[in-house]
């Protein structure tokens, strides 16, 4: 395919927004090769298969996060996926020993478009988090508290959780992470997912009565009383994910009554009486494992993000895939990653007049650095 020159000027998103597929995927391909092993372009599973086709790595919040941090030959990182997972790119992929290695240059880490963020990871922020602390701080000894974040946060709140002794935890490591917070207080605060925190503590045997639900918007202590405050075990954030909570019970009954024998697979931020019901579960990463492990003829009905379970639907056509929801659940936000914007930043970048840079500010990384290597030690 013919490279077209470059559209002048670079800056002008629109202009990209009526080229074709084949002529963005082209002007893409012409920036991969000019910068060579420089770029490295990462796609979180949810991503559309156009942007998937042309990630170099793709993977779930955990392995995204490991190529970052192992990330040698790149100078460039363009993250096809959510705010929160170029913010953490940018700290791991330039903390102090990276740098060192590099004489000080730094990793440009890129968002093609920066209204792609996380309405989850929007539920927390750190004027909250930090309001919480010292409301529990009136009420129990938070010293015997570990903060525990998502990585679906802003990395202000992981850089709290570094301060405070705590640790960030993934889907995939969700239950090593309570289990390396339980071995050095007897209480967890866990922010901003109410049901990955649920789901990972009560498979841990922790009792639901155990685990007060905090209310950022209530007056007084989240909505819950002293008593239930000094009782708790984990203190579960009230928030959620749009796309995960959409899957209910009565679609896992529907399937089930269909569909003899068909297995229901579930990302944990699905609610718990959605994760209960399921026969397996775990992070997108899992998940993909969990079918190219299936031998021909499984029946699955697969309860997370849509482009996802399409895409597993379309390399296993051996397999009968289905989306356990009626309703469409996709990730909005994950879905403004396009074809025009990726073109529209990689010629940017290569023209050197980067756009929608990602670069969490020193101090902020420093203390969330604390919090993630400490997640990447824990599996
Ligand atoms: P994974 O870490 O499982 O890929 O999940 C990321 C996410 O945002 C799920 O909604
Ligand atoms: Fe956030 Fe949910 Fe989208 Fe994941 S699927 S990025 S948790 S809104």
């Amino acid at each position: 395919m013919s490279i077209a020159t470059p559209i002048a000027p670079v800056r002008d998103l629109q202009a990209y927004k009526s080229l074709s597929n084949d002529e963005l995927q082209a002007r893409i391909n012409a920036v991969r090769r000019q910068l060579g092993p420089r770029l490295l372009i990462l796609g979180h599973h949810y991503q559309q298969d156009e942007v998937i086709a042309l990630a170099d790595l793709t993977g779930d919040s955990y392995q995204l996060s490991q190529m970052a941090a192992a990330s040698r030959d790149c100078r460039y990182i363009a993250f096809c996926g959510v705010h929160f997972m170029a913010e953490t790119a940018d700290i791991l992929a330039n903390r102090p020993e990276k740098l060192a290695e590099r004489d000080g240059q730094r990793v440009t880490v890129i968002l093609p478009d920066m209204a792609a963020g996380c309405s989850m990871a929007d539920m927390a922020a750190i004027h909250q988090i930090e309001s919480a602390w010292d409301q529990l701080a009136e009420v129990i000894d938070t010293s015997d508290v570990t903060p525990v974040t998502y990585i679906n946060s802003a990395a202000s709140l992981k850089a709290f959780v570094g301060r405070n002794g705590g640790i960030v935890c993934t889907s995939s490591n969700a239950k090593a992470a309570l289990q390396w917070a339980f071995a050095r207080t007897r209480r967890v605060m866990f922010f901003p997912d109410q049901h990955l925190g649920r789901n990972t503590a009560m498979g841990m045997g922790v009792p639901l009565d155990e685990m007060p639900l905090w209310d950022p918007y209530a007056d007084e202590l989240g909505g819950n009383t002293e008593d239930q405050i000094e009782r708790s075990r984990v203190i579960l954030w009230k928030g959620h994910c749009s796309v995960h909570q959409m899957f209910r019970p009565e679609h896992v009954a529907a399937f089930r009554q269909k569909h003899p024998g068909i297995k229901i697979l579930v990302h944990p931020e699905c609610p718990r009486e959605v994760f209960e019901l399921a026969d397996e579960s775990g992070s997108t990463g899992k998940i993909i494992k969990t079918v190219e492990a299936a031998p021909p003829g499984t029946k699955w009905a697969i309860g997370t993000e849509l482009h996802l379970v399409n895409r597993l639907k379309q390399q296993h056509p051996e397999q009968e895939i289905h989306f356990l929801s009626p309703v469409v659940c996709m990730c909005a936000t994950m879905y403004r990653i396009d074809l025009a914007h990726l073109a529209w930043s990689l010629e940017n970048l290569a023209a050197g007049t980067p756009v929608n840079v990602i670069e969490v500010d020193e101090e902020t990384a420093r203390w969330s650095l604390v919090a993630l290597e400490r997640m990447l030690e824990v599996k």
